[in-house]
């Protein structure tokens, strides 16, 4: 019997989170335990920590989900915006797996977040363009196309100002910039739109740490933004990797899951 409950985990670039995650209800079936991630976060410590984090959860299953915060490719990590640059080219799922002892199957952070929210969230349903957003340290993105995602679309990369947008609005800047959540919101409304001028998405669904605190600046976020908050809040990453695991292992579309 395929079993409907993995552990996913979510790498951060502050913390390492991971809960089992009830794939009937999309819910955690678990209290999420969260462990700080390495500095520097370099793979070995990286792995270090996913391990005890394993341990710790008491999880008896053999396949884990990990949605990891750089553009993932088969296993491999090809960028590293938020980790330690050694993370580039190296393979997540079998230096996770020599270190849990479990199948890994590893995502992009933010594509995990979507994948939860198109399923059991904001964007069940959701025809055409819909584009989540993740807040945190960096800006992360997941596109979807009726229902389909586009993997690894990295627009928190995109040029605002001369600059990288999560550079310039994620929480890293407003707390570099030490901006207030009215001035934050003025920001992360310029870059909403330059997403809307070059997209046109019909949904724009925002998740990570900061979507929590969508009221204080929702209302610096022009009218014509279709924007809403994951139902899944901080939690759409550990939900979605796990999804995206059991999808890789028994999911009809398996062999195209990146
Ligand atoms: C990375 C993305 C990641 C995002 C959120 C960005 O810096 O390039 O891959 O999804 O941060 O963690």
């Amino acid at each position: 019997m395929e079993t409907k409950k993995i552990l996913g985990i979510d790498v951060g670039a502050s913390g390492i989170k991971g809960a089992i995650v009830d794939l009937e209800t999309g819910g955690l079936a678990t209290e999420r335990i969260k462990l700080s991630t390495p500095k520097p976060a370099t793979p070995e410590a990286v792995a270090r920590v996913v391990a005890e984090l394993v341990n710790k959860t008491g999880y008896t299953g053999d396949m884990i989900g990990c949605g990891f915060p750089a553009i993932v490719k088969h296993g491999v990590a090809y960028s590293a915006a938020n980790v330690d640059p050694a993370w580039i080219g190296a393979n997540i799922e079998t230096l996770l797996s020599e270190a849990t002892g479990k199948k890994v199957v590893a995502v992009n952070d933010a594509d995990a977040a979507g994948i939860a929210e198109m399923h059991f969230g904001k964007g069940k349903g959701k025809k055409g363009t819909v584009v989540l957003i993740t807040i945190g340290s960096g800006l992360g993105s997941a596109l979807f196309l009726d229902g389909h995602l586009v993997p690894n679309s990295e627009f928190g990369h995109l040029y605002l100002h001369g600059m990288v947008a999560e550079h310039y609005v994620s929480n890293t800047a407003r707390k570099k910039y030490e901006m207030s959540w009215s001035g934050f919101g003025k920001r992360f409304n310029e870059y909403l739109l330059h997403l809307d001028r070059v997209f046109s998405p019909d949904l724009i669904i925002l998740g990570g740490g900061i979507s929590n605190e969508f009221d204080q600046f929702s209302n610096r976020l022009d009218n014509k933004l279709n924007v809403t908050t994951a139902a899944m809040f901080n939690h759409a990453g550990i939900i979605g990797a796990a999804l995206n695991a059991f999808e890789a292992a028994f999911g009809e579309n398996r062999d195209v899951v990146a």
